[in-house]
């Protein structure tokens, strides 16, 4: 029996941090064994906000190392470039001509845009190529942060639409996400999400910040009133979330938590949570900074990945156009 396939993407752009870690990536490592695995670095969707072209390219590799030195293992897993199969704008386009455009403007993304009129198309038509991706590799399953769920849903709705209209053709896919660590919070507030592109550095810890910068920023995370460590989403927003990365990085239960900082005030509960993602964090940034200065070694796994996508994707892409009727 061929193995399930499951596809998740990363942004090129901002910090990767925490969030994205235990809210993807640490999945994707985990159930890399259990499927055909696609991971792709989405360089094509964060060209809708403005960046510098050299740095762009730079970010790029350092999300594509960064990655490897999480755990994804290229001989388990496709690791690639969006913008280097060109089948993935191809789709998109097709998906456009089916897409209702009440359904995009009402998507969270585009909602927020204050300056409707001044927005740029791309981002309007973000879900529509975020669908392109899915489809193109008949994905049964998306590990995804709770953030992207409105995209997911888009996805199985204009595959159903593709597929009435014209024909069996698309997977319906489904998400896959752990309840605890889909919705890592922001540690200047924790009832925003920790964002990439946060103005505040102490929104988040940056999978790259170094052991006293993670000192500092934990030391300056919100808390709340009283003085318990308890997990209590409700009343104690900020423990909860601090509770659910320090549950998240030692793999151990509220509840083991709970009694193991019974004793202990908020400034001991922060001073242990600091030595883990430490502790978590520097194996991660050593394998970093080896991989990241063996650029042959980087662009012969990027090579070999875009061989293998390409394949799969082509052979999607020409299945979809021999069923709206393009001659081919
Ligand atoms: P991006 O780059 O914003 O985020 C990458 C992954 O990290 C998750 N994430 C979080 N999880 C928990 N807590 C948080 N605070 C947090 N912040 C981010 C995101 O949910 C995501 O899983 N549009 C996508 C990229 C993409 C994609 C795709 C994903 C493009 N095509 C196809 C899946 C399938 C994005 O911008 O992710």
């Amino acid at each position: 029996m061929p193995k399930p396939v499951f596809l998740s993407g990363i942004q090129p752009t901002g910090v990767p941090h925490i969030g994205n870690y235990l809210g993807a990536i640490k999945k994707w490592v985990e159930i890399q064994d259990n499927y055909e695995t696609f991971i792709m670095v989405a360089d094509l969707h964060a060209i809708t906000i403005p960046r510098e072209p050299k740095e762009f390219k730079e970010k790029t590799l350092e999300i594509v190392a960064l990655l490897l030195a999480c755990g994804i293992d290229p001989k388990k897993s496709t690791l690639f470039i969006q913008s280097q199969i060109p089948a993935h704008t191809e789709l998109a386009w097709i998906l456009n001509t089916i897409t209702p455009l009440g359904e995009l403007e009402r998507m969270t993304q585009f909602k927020e845009k204050k300056d409707r009129a001044g927005a740029l198309a791309g981002l309007l038509n973000y879900p529509v190529l975020q669908a392109a991706d899915i489809l193109l590799y008949k994905t049964n399953v998306v590990p995804v942060g709770e953030d992207q769920f409105q995209h997911l849903e888009f996805a199985r709705a204009i595959a159903k639409k593709f597929n009435s209209k014209f024909g069996e053709t698309f997977i319906i896919p489904e998400a896959l996400s752990d309840k605890i660590t889909s919705r890592i919070m922001g540690l200047d507030n924790p009832n925003k999400k920790m964002s990439k592109s946060a103005k505040n550095p102490n929104n988040y810890i940056a999978l790259l910040d170094s052991p006293e910068i993670i000192r500092k920023k934990i030391k300056s995370a919100v808390t709340d009133s009283g003085k318990e460590i308890k997990y209590d989403r409700e009343n104690k927003p900020a423990i909860a979330n601090m509770l659910d990365i320090y549950a998240a990085f030692s793999e151990k239960t509220f509840g083991q938590l709970e009694i193991e900082f019974r004793e202990k005030s908020y400034a001991e509960f922060k001073e242990e949570l600091t030595e883990l993602l430490i502790a978590k964090l520097t194996p991660i940034q050593k394998k970093y900074k080896e991989l990241s200065k063996n650029k042959n070694l980087l662009e012969k796994i990027l090579e070999n990945s875009k061989t293998k996508a390409s394949k799969i994707a082509n052979k999607t892409l020409l299945e979809a156009k021999e069923k709206v009727g393009f001659i081919i």
